[in-house]
């Protein structure tokens, strides 16, 4: 352990791990800490993200053991662990589990992966999920090893898979001539596409890639290959190599997709992924009602794509050329509001910019308005609005003369409207302005149909995005995500998809053994609940309060690492309007 003059190896890919370990500690919502094996700390979430790059002193007589033993090291009980009775640190000690893991790379340890339980429910959850998690964090160390260690070697890899011979591939290869025949087909490509070599070689065969974006056309795709009258749904990818077209087939094929080569009725709208039958009468209503000037409100839970709607129905208008302005009424302090809204003269109040200042409506003149959790506008505001809209002119604070506006206004909340109008919360005059026409979206767990899309969709845009292989996905991680009910629906499949690719091993298969343990346990523990489980909205009394301690706490932790809200939403995987509504609901600083 004497420590290198240079930055050790993981050190040298501090940021990307720093990625990993955040990415890490959000699917498995615990505290994740990674060390080299000088017991320098390169990645850290919670309590460990301070002192990155420094080398720890206290704390680390588990590390040390683990370095020195390269064995993995579990602890359920802090300070009554032998390892710990000595520690001078113990009193102060705020870790209640921990589960290390050795990152052995070329027969030694390079590092540690540990997963701390700061909270009492973060230590009962180790408790009762020891052997899940201990084999998870394993399997993520040797994902890690080839992730970050083996590239360090310059592409050996890659030399490898170029001298293994095309015959032998795990990979289907074909390579169609300028004339569209067959002029070579691997095994694995044949076995795919249900064929015999002497029944493919010399046929005609077309490509068509299925992108979600049009000008789109690399990497790996799901492709349209029609062979004779016979069409199949492959993904890989096309490269033309000197007037001949190579195409690579991903590792692992999706079969189920099928549904994707048939082309869906109706309209589609780029940036809304979803051909369930809700989502179609959806996109058909938007595409009616979007170039119009009522008013909408949308309704749905969080993540559920209430601000991919509002966008699509302002680019689908006439109005498409002038701006899109949205508003957060629940991020704006309320003395802020009105003046932000509406706008202010010079001189209007103390403090006010000496040149006055233009409000978001005015702004948003000729174009579409967005008032994103509307439910949260202070009811004095909410009388102003309802003007605004009946006399289609605003007032700036200070001014004595209205200024006419031509505005749509689409609103959106995840908020009972009904009920806060019963509560004397929402005006309902206001509603009814707003709600001229309602739209609603299906959480996530109503459109089964879609997750397989959904999930395609989202390893296309991440992989494309972080520049790595398009990974297959094994049919019991389908089956199961199908069933899983995503309380965080399109965002938390998203950041789901995100973290598969950056931990699935290049060009293989997502299995069981990637998912997230607590993924997998939340949902065992659903499947095994009585019937009245699935009906009831909320999980009950008890682990609300612990769920929400924990959610408080993290947020509370993500809001003192970073002043801005936005990067603190990200981390935590969340919306920026959900992480203000936790913030008032969890009453925190910086609402
Ligand atoms: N139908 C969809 N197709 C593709 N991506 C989607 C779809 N719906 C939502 N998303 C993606 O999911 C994420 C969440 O969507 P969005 O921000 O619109 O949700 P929201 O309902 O406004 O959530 P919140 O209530 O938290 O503000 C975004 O990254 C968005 O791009
Ligand atoms: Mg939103």
């Amino acid at each position: 352990m004497i420590p290198s003059p240079t930055p050790s190896v993981l050190m040298q890919n501090q940021i990307t791990i720093q990625k990993f370990a955040r990415m890490l500690s959000s699917v498995l919502q615990l505290e994740v800490e990674i060390v080299d094996n000088t017991l320098c700390r390169v990645a850290g979430t919670g309590l460990f993200s301070k002192q990155l790059g420094r080398k720890l002193n206290t704390n680390s007589r588990l590390l040390r053991y683990i370095i020195e033993t390269k064995k993995e090291k579990v602890v359920t009980h802090s300070r009554f662990d032998p390892l710990c009775e000595d520690c001078i640190n113990k009193e102060e000690c705020k870790e209640k589990a921990f589960i290390g893991t050795p990152v052995i790379y070329q027969g030694s340890c390079v590092g540690v992966i540990s997963l701390v339980a700061v909270t009492r429910e973060q230590q009962e959850r180790i408790n009762d999920n020891i052997q899940e998690f201990s084999d998870y964090v394993c399997h993520v160390s040797n994902i890690f090893v080839s992730r970050f260690l083996q590239n360090q070697s310059g592409g050996d890899s890659i030399h490898k898979i170029f001298l293994t011979t095309i015959e032998n591939m795990d990979q289907g290869v074909l390579v169609v001539g300028q004339d569209q025949k067959v002029k070579f087909a691997n095994p694995v490509a044949l076995k795919i596409m249900a064929a015999t070599r002497g029944g493919m070689l010399g046929k005609t065969l077309h490509f068509q890639p299925l992108t979600f974006e049009d000008n789109f056309k690399q990497g790996h795709m799901q492709h349209v290959i029609t062979v004779d009258d016979k069409k199949t749904l492959i993904i890989g990818q096309l490269h033309a190599v000197q007037d001949q077209w190579l195409f690579l087939m991903a590792f692992h094929q999706s079969h189920s997709s099928a549904g994707l080569s048939t082309v869906q009725e109706g309209p589609q709208i780029e940036a809304m992924i979803g051909e369930c039958h809700p989502m179609r009468q959806l996109k058909k209503l938007i595409s009616r009602v979007a170039p119009g000037p009522s008013s909408i409100l949308i309704a749905g839970e969080s993540g559920t794509g209430k601000e991919v709607v509002a966008r699509s129905i302002h680019k689908l208008s006439d109005r498409h050329a002038k701006p899109f302005i949205a508003i957060n009424c629940a991020a704006i302090p309320e003395q802020l509001l009105e003046s932000e809204l509406f706008g202010y003269v010079k001189g209007a109040f103390t403090g006010a910019s000496t040149s006055g200042k233009t409000g978001l409506v005015q702004a948003a003149n000729q174009g579409t308005l967005f008032l994103d959790e509307i439910g949260d506008m202070p009811i004095t505001l909410q009388a102003k609005l309802l003007r605004v809209i009946e006399s289609r002119e605003i007032q700036p604070v200070g001014a004595s003369s209205p200024i006419p506006v031509d505005i749509r206004i689409i609103s959106a909340t995840n908020q009972n409207l009904e009920q806060y109008i019963a509560d004397g919360k929402f005006r309902e005059d206001l509603y009814y302005r707003l709600n001229v026409i309602p739209l609603r979206l299906p959480p996530l767990r109503e459109r089964g149909e879609d997750i397989e899309l959904l999930i395609h969709y989202f390893l296309h845009l991440h992989t494309r995005r972080l520049d790595l292989v398009y990974p297959g996905v094994s049919p019991e991680v389908i089956a199961f995500l199908r069933r899983y009910r995503w309380p965080g629906n399109i965002r938390e499949l998203s950041n789901l998809m995100e973290y598969l690719v950056n931990v699935v091993p290049s060009g293989e298969i997502i299995d069981m053994t990637l998912l997230p343990p607590n993924l997998v346990s939340r949902s065992k523990v659903m499947v095994q609940a009585p019937p009245e489980f699935f009906a009831a909205s909320e999980p009950q009394e008890e682990s609300v309060t612990a769920l929400e301690e924990m959610e408080r706490q993290m947020i509370r932790d993500a809001l003192t690492r970073y002043s801005n809200k936005k990067q603190a939403a990200d981390e935590l995987g969340i919306g920026i309007a959900t992480l203000y509504r936790k913030i008032k609901k969890y009453d925190l600083v910086g609402g």
